[in-house]
C-alpha cells in the first residue's frame, strides 16, 4: 500500500497514543535511527510520558463501562497531547493502538492520531495493543542486553492470557491462550466476590502477602492438560462456593466451606481468613501460569522468558516464575517491564511502533486506518 516514508536521520522521536480501555496515555520516545544495533540499544529514552487512569470512575460501577471510558478519553486526550508535544512538530511519527480493545475507546485515540498525522504530515503507525505489552519489557535497558531471540512471553493482562513465542521483531507464534477468563479477570472477579472493589487484582495480591496459600483447596484448572491453554472461569465458581456453603447430605460440610464462626461482623469475611483466601486464590492462578510457562520453556527452549501485562505487577508471580525457571531451565533469564509500564501505557505503544517503523520503513495510508477491537497478534 502506498504510504509515507520514514525519515532517515540520527534521532527519531515517536509519539505513542493508548486509549484501548481505561487509561488515556501519551508518550514521546526518542531513539537513534537503528535501535537494533549496539549503539542504538543504549539510546532509547522516554522523553515524556503521561497516564491518566479512569479506575476511580469505573470503580463505582464495579468494572469498565465502555461508553464512559470513551467519553473520558475524549475529555483527557487533548490535554495529554498538549503536555507531550506543546503543539510543536516535536515528533517524526505517531504510533496508536488499533486493537484489541473497546471499539469506541480505541476510536478516540485513532481519530486524535489521524488529526496529528494530517496536521503535521507525519506517518501514522497502527499498533497491536498486545505487541505493545511485549515491547514494554524492551524499554528496560538491562533487558535489551538480554534480548536474544527466540523469547517466550507470558502475556497476562485484564483481557488476555497468552504464551507467545517471539522469533523476531514482528514475528510471533501463539503457543497457548485462555479458553475463557483471562488471569487478570480471574483476580478481579474473585476479588469482587470478596468485596475488594475494582480492579481487585492489586488489592487481592496485597492481602495475599500475609495469608496462608494452603488454607483453602482451590482448583488449578487445566494444569495437567498437555496443551498450553489456560482456563480460569472455574476458579471463580469455586471461590463463590467457598463463600456460600451448601450443606452436604447428612449435615456434613464441604472441605472448602467456611465455618460461620470465621465470618466477620460485616457483609463478608475479614482478617486472617480473608488474607488466607486471597493467598489461596493467588496461589491457584500463579501456580497454573507458572506450570504452563515452564512446560512451554522446556518445549521451545527460548533464549529468555518475559512476563508482561498488568498481572506481571504481581510480585509472587515474578518471584516464583524466576525460581521455577532457575530450577527447570537453568540459564534462562526472566525479563519484566519497569514498574510504571506493567499496565496500559503510551510508551509501550511508541516502542512497538518503533519496531514496525524500523522494519518496514513504509507505513500504510492513515486515511484507511480504523479500530480493530478483536485484533489478534
Ligand atoms: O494490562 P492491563 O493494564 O490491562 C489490559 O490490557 O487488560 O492489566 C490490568 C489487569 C487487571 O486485571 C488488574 O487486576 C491486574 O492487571 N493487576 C494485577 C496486579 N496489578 C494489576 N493482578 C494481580 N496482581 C497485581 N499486583
Ligand atoms: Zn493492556
Amino acid at each position: 500500500m502506498a504510504g509515507k516514508s520514514i525519515k532517515n536521520s540520527a534521532t527519531i522521536r515517536i509519539l505513542g497514543i493508548e486509549t484501548s480501555c481505561d487509561e488515556t496515555s501519551v508518550a514521546l520516545l526518542e531513539t537513534s535511527n537503528s535501535p537494533f544495533s549496539k549503539g542504538g540499544l543504549r539510546g532509547i529514552k522516554i522523553r515524556k510520558h503521561y497516564i491518566s487512569t479512569q479506575i476511580p470512575i469505573h470503580a463505582r460501577y464495579g468494572g469498565v463501562v465502555p461508553e464512559i471510558a470513551a467519553r473520558t478519553h475524549v475529555a483527557e486526550i487533548v490535554s495529554l497531547l498538549e503536555k507531550t508535544t506543546g503543539w510543536k512538530e516535536s515528533f517524526d511519527a505517531i504510533a496508536v493502538t488499533q486493537g484489541p480493545g473497546l471499539a469506541t475507546a480505541l476510536r478516540v485515540g485513532i481519530e486524535a492520531a489521524k488529526t496529528l498525522a494530517w496536521t503535521y504530515g507525519k506517518p501514522l503507525i497502527p499498533v497491536n495493543h498486545l505487541e505493545g505489552h511485549l515491547a514494554s519489557a524492551w524499554l528496560v535497558p538491562t533487558n535489551r542486553r538480554d534480548w536474544k531471540f527466540p523469547i517466550l512471553f507470558l502475556l497476562v493482562s485484564g483481557g488476555h492470557t497468552e504464551l507467545v513465542l517471539m522469533k523476531d521483531f514482528g514475528s510471533y507464534k501463539v503457543l497457548g491462550r485462555t479458553r475463557d477468563d483471562a488471569s487478570g479477570e480471574a483476580f478481579d472477579k474473585t476479588a469482587k466476590l470478596l468485596g475488594l472493589g475494582y480492579p481487585g487484582g492489586p488489592k487481592l495480591s496485597q492481602l495475599a502477602s500475609r495469608g496462608n496459600p494452603k488454607a483453602f483447596a482451590l482448583p488449578r484448572p487445566m494444569i495437567h492438560d498437555p496443551s498450553l491453554d489456560f482456563s480460569f472461569s472455574g476458579l471463580k465458581t469455586a471461590v463463590r462456593q467457598t463463600l456460600t456453603p451448601t450443606p452436604l447430605p447428612h449435615g456434613r460440610r464441604g472441605a472448602n466451606t467456611l465455618s460461620p464462626a470465621l465470618w466477620g461482623k460485616g457483609t463478608g469475611i475479614e482478617g486472617q481468613v480473608l488474607a488466607d483466601l486471597c493467598a489461596s486464590i493467588q496461589a491457584a492462578i500463579v501456580e497454573t501460569l507458572i506450570a504452563k510457562t515452564v512446560r512451554a520453556a522446556i518445549k521451545v527452549k527460548p533464549r529468555a522468558v518475559a512476563v508482561v501485562g498488568g498481572v506481571s505487577a504481581n510480585p509472587k508471580l515474578k518471584a516464583d516464575l524466576r525460581a521455577a525457571l532457575k530450577k527447570n531451565c537453568p540459564g534462562i533469564k526472566l525479563l519484566a517491564p519497569a514498574k510504571d509500564l506493567y499496565t496500559d501505557n503510551g510508551a509501550m505503544i511508541a516502542a512497538a511502533g518503533l519496531w514496525k517503523m524500523l522494519k518496514h520503513k513504509k507505513v500504510p495510508r492513515w486515511q484507511a486506518l480504523d479500530a480493530e477491537p478483536d485484533k489478534d497478534l
